[in-house]
């Protein structure tokens, strides 16, 4: 053995496992071996796994979360936009169900002149992911190379990928693994997937949607601002200006849940139309990042100068160029049955006369990747054109026997599995409910706690 071999520490993944599930604190080399180990195809995913949920149930200090962010952002490389004009905004979401901001933010937010390099996660648990909805655009390529990245950013100012084997390549094994481990709902483990992608895009600012709620990883509002400040705290140490919204995932955002239904949503919203719920949280989410691109002056300026932009087809024009830019069929904006369509619809209906009171957010979530809309195995391919479209949302009046919902499916025995959680998930009661939950909780501009 040579002596450098000799007086280097012997790491072995084991011991970073037993110390973490007895709570002990990890060191910043502890974590280095780990990540880079996994990243490098050294530790296999069981270990992995193991020291996954190790986290969630131990949780994190603030020094080992900020050792796994910064690791996990040197697992690649760090994009420099500088030469590029303007400044860099970008937003993300925890993860909710049936929502699909982020199809309308970027080519939005870049009609407006603000580029946007956006490095997104495909779904995750029972939530809906960004890249999935972008795949269900035939020929629409997520997996492109940093030259072709930045070629795309500057031709059109938006831009939206995967992690790659370039880009965050530790948050790219580890989003997947902890999709089918069980162990998603971590702030710790959010902050660190989140922000190392975020850190490494370039970008000038961030905007995050921390979601709250029965479809939230987050279900009460104080964990949510917790993770909402873990994850401002770190951009800021990063010195990017990072802003935190608390929004409502109490019930799915907008009407249709699933890959290709979602996408249909989205050309809605960019038309003009859509949902109430999904164009108000759009434009509010544009409305912060304007200012943050220092292209208005206020919130309520950036709103108004985004509703304008949809109003006039920018936004939408915007998209068209980025999805053909991005190998993507632009036409489906024009005809959205060119989008994958699923063989059999199958209605839910109410039981019973009432008012819908609630539903069970995650519980629809998970119906979806039941059907096939998500994943429950790391090799598991989406089925890009099935998913449910809601009739009713919550504070409808409801008659017995009216549709509440519609499933798209294209087996039948999902169906069934599905129509089972879908029944389970909304609750009909005699009178309207007291209170209708905000759309906007909070929003967190500074980290409050360090230490
Ligand atoms: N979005 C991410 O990118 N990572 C998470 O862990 C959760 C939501």
């Amino acid at each position: 053995m040579s002596s450098s071999t000799a007086s280097r520490p012997l790491f072995r993944a084991i011991d970073v496992i037993r110390n973490k599930r007895d709570g002990l604190e990890l060191s910043r080399a502890e974590i280095e071996g780990l990540i880079n180990g996994y990243t490098r195809a050294e530790i296999p995913d069981y270990q992995i796994s193991a020291w996954l949920m190790a986290v969630v149930l131990r949780g994190m200090t603030r020094a080992e979360t900020a050792a796994l962010t910064d690791c996990m952002l040197r697992s690649g490389e760090v994009l420099d936009l500088s030469l590029l004009p303007g400044r860099k905004v970008d937003k993300h979401s925890t993860g909710g169900v049936g929502d699909k901001t982020s199809l309308v933010l970027a080519p939005l937010v870049a009609a407006a002149g603000i580029p946007v390099p956006m490095i997104s996660g495909r779904g995750l648990g029972h939530t809906g992911g960004t890249l999935d909805k972008l795949e269900s655009i035939p020929g629409f390529n997520v997996n492109l190379s940093v030259a072709e990245f930045r070629r795309v950013l500057e031709t059109c100012g938006c831009a939206m990928i995967g992690q790659t084997a370039e880009i965050a390549p530790a948050d790219r094994k580890l989003y997947a693994l902890r999709d089918v481990t069980g162990t998603v709902e971590s702030p710790y483990l959010i902050c660190a997937s989140i922000m190392s992608k975020k850190l490494a895009e370039g970008i000038d600012a961030l905007l995050l949607d921390v979601k709250t709620g029965s479809g939230a990883f987050m279900k009460n509002e104080n964990d949510a601002a917790f993770l909402a400040g873990l994850m401002v705290e770190t951009g800021e140490r990063m010195g990017k200006q990072t802003v935190a919204l608390i929004t409502d995932m109490d019930q799915p955002l907008g009407n249709m849940i699933g890959n290709a239904l979602e996408v249909v949503e989205v050309i809605d919203v960019l038309r003009g139309g859509g949902p109430a719920d999904l164009r108000e949280l759009c434009l509010e989410l544009a409305g912060w990042m304007l200012p943050m691109g220092e292209v208005s002056k206020t919130v309520a300026e950036g709103k108004q100068r985004s509703a304008e932009l949809i109003a006039s087809g920018k936004a939408l024009d915007k998209f068209r160029e980025m999805i053909a830019l991005q190998g993507g069929d632009a036409h489906v904006l024009d005809d959205p049955k060119r989008l994958p369509q699923a063989q059999h619809t199958m209605s839910i209906e109410s039981t019973k006369e009432g008012y819908l009171a609630a539903m069970q957010c995650e519980q629809i979530g998970t119906a979806c990747v039941v059907l096939g809309g998500g994943r429950e195995r790391k090799e598991d391919s989406v089925d890009p054109a099935v998913g449910i479209v809601l009739h009713k949302k919550v504070g409808d009046k409801v008659a017995a026997g009216e549709p509440l919902a519609t499933l798209h499916y294209n087996s039948q025995a999902r169906a069934q599995q599905a129509k089972q959680l879908m029944e389970a998930s909304f609750q009909i009661s005699d009178a309207p409910p007291a209170s209708q939950r905000p759309l906007i909780h909070k929003v967190i501009e500074h980290s409050r706690e360090k230490n």
